[in-house]
């Protein structure tokens, strides 16, 4: 157990992963739970500090979710941000109310009165707010530490006891001090040591894993990606020989996924069994349009070639899975506030009863935390720092159903598109980039000629994490560039977009 852990209780913000993000860059461990985790959960997990994230639920409204009082009596410091504060003062009988002033985007913050939470923040610094609803009286037993323009009760702290609110959000990167905020709250309130260093964390995994599996096997499938590589490294360290991977080659991937596994095998010294799976997984998605079923069918047949290569190999306990933080995240809504977003491949794709014990070492830790441990181990550099590619790969940027022809169409925009990426050297500078083919045909002239073929769409992101992300704004010349040479060399697409929306409300890939 964790022995400076601070819990992160989600209240359905969109930004409460970046909640549990930012401490763990002071390095403090940091879970983020449901809000409905009772208070004997939560004593269980022993926190040096609890934090009550925002979300877009009311107050005074009947059905919204609150914590119980119970947890104020706890003794362990607790921060509320925007509906945490809010739900601190109505559970503390103060007001809550709609704000005359909504208020959206970058505030002045001014501190009104001194406060271990605000030290080393100058008496005034822009913040970040987004809120409909506002204090408009501080509950008895608390105070205003600071206010803003058009928020007069912006930061309240207890008379006596370690609670505190705020109505903006500190982990929003527009918040200027957001991190001293978050330092103050954890290491000088809290009081935790800095003591989580993924150093630590690697020795401590392969040690675990040791332990876990002893003389078992463990079965892992590697697709060429950052996540399952990691893991079949961190694996390896464990329990050397035992570890057999497998890359199952879907036919829904990049040319350059089997070169990559070559690399890894190559350079971390563990063999990898390729299998050719690419008619078995087109059959099984003749006919499927829906995105969910696409990747639960994807989850089953994974499952139905492991248990196949198990069987050759023979005692296979344990089944290692490259599953990270986010997968979790947006696979499984923390509470009910929070509908989940969609089944990655890895996580809603397995059934229920499965001869296999998981291993699944990355799955607390956010994309960039897995990267810095890529290094660590000496992942190769095209792996470390290939863009994410997701399990399911090219069948979920077909949209709709997937066929032999569409996948050729789409391997050579992908091929094209990874061309123009690295002559511009724009690779390194995105998160992202891919393209998704249409289920929709337009019309078009080429050399005198009506044509009448798919559409396709560039998506480009610039993302920290992938929980949030933004389109990227590429230079005209290479959109136009892409456009060109995809409409001109693949047959089957006559038109190019440019996707340009953000997540939130879209998410990263189309299906
Ligand atoms: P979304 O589309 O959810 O994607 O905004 C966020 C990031 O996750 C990748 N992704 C997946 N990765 N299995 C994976 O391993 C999946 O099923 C899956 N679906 C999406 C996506 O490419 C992006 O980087």
């Amino acid at each position: 157990m964790q022995k400076n852990l601070i819990i992160v209780l989600d209240f359905g913000s969109q930004y409460s992963h970046m909640i549990a993000r930012r401490i763990r860059d002071i390095g403090v461990y940091t879970l983020l739970c449901s809000y409905k985790l009772s208070v004997s959960e939560i004593l269980k997990k022993n926190p040096k500090g609890i934090i009550l994230s925002g979300g877009p639920c009311s107050t005074y409204h009947h059905q919204s979710p609150l914590i119980l009082k119970e947890i104020f009596y706890l003794n362990i410091p607790i921060l509320g941000i925007c509906y945490g504060m809010q739900m601190i003062s109505s559970l503390f009988k103060g007001i809550v109310k709609k704000s005359i002033h909504k208020e959206f985007g970058k505030s002045c913050f001014i501190i009104d009165q001194k406060s271990l939470l605000f030290q080393n923040i100058p008496r005034q610094s822009n913040v970040w707010m987004s809120h409909m609803d506002e204090v408009t009286k501080v509950p008895e037993t608390f105070h205003v530490i600071g206010h803003t323009d058009s928020c007069s009760i912006a930061a309240i702290q207890h008379n006596k006891k370690n609670i505190y609110g705020v109505q903006f959000h500190p982990e929003v990167k527009n918040t200027k001090y957001g991190i001293v905020l978050f330092k103050n709250f954890v290491l000088t309130i809290c009081q935790c040591h800095p003591t989580w260093i993924l150093k630590n964390f690697l020795q401590k995994k392969i040690y675990s894993i040791r332990r876990r599996v002893q003389k078992n096997k463990v079965l892992l499938g590697i697709s060429g990606g950052l996540d399952s590589c990691v893991t079949a490294c961190i694996i390896y360290k464990s329990v050397g020989s035992s570890l057999y991977c497998i890359f199952i080659d879907t036919g829904f991937l990049l040319e350059e996924d089997q070169k990559n596994i070559h690399d890894l095998s190559k350079k971390m010294n563990f063999p990898i069994k390729v299998i050719d799976a690419k008619k078995h997984f087109l059959h099984q998605l003749k006919g499927i349009n829906d995105p969910e079923q696409k990747r639960k069918i994807i989850g089953k047949e994974f499952i139905y070639f492991f248990q196949k290569e198990s069987e050759k190999i023979g005692n296979v306990n344990f089944l290692a899975q490259g599953t990270i933080y986010s997968d979790i995240v947006e696979s499984s809504p923390m509470g009910t506030l929070r509908s989940p977003i969609k089944s990655h491949h890895n996580v809603g794709g397995l059934p229920q009863r499965m001869k296999f014990k998981l291993i699944e070492p990355l799955k607390k830790l956010f994309k960039d935390e897995v990267k810095r441990l890529g290094k660590q181990l000496g992942v190769p550099k095209n792996i470390l720092y290939r863009h994410p590619f997701p399990g399911p790969g090219l069948s979920i940027r077909i949209i709709g159903e997937v066929n032999k022809r569409k996948i050729s169409i789409l391997k050579k925009s992908e091929s094209i598109l990874s061309q123009e990426l690295q002559k511009f050297g724009i690779y390194h500078l995105v998160s992202q980039a891919f393209i998704v083919l249409l289920p929709i045909k337009s019309v078009g002239v080429m050399g005198d000629k009506r044509s009448y073929e798919y559409v396709a769409a560039l998506r480009v992101v610039n993302t920290e994490d992938f929980m949030t992300s933004t389109c990227s704004p590429l230079p005209y010349q290479f959109l136009e560039k892409i456009s060109n040479r995809i409409i001109n060399e693949v047959d089957g697409i006559n038109r190019m977009v440019y996707d340009i929306t953000s997540k939130p409300p879209s998410t990263i890939e189309w299906e």
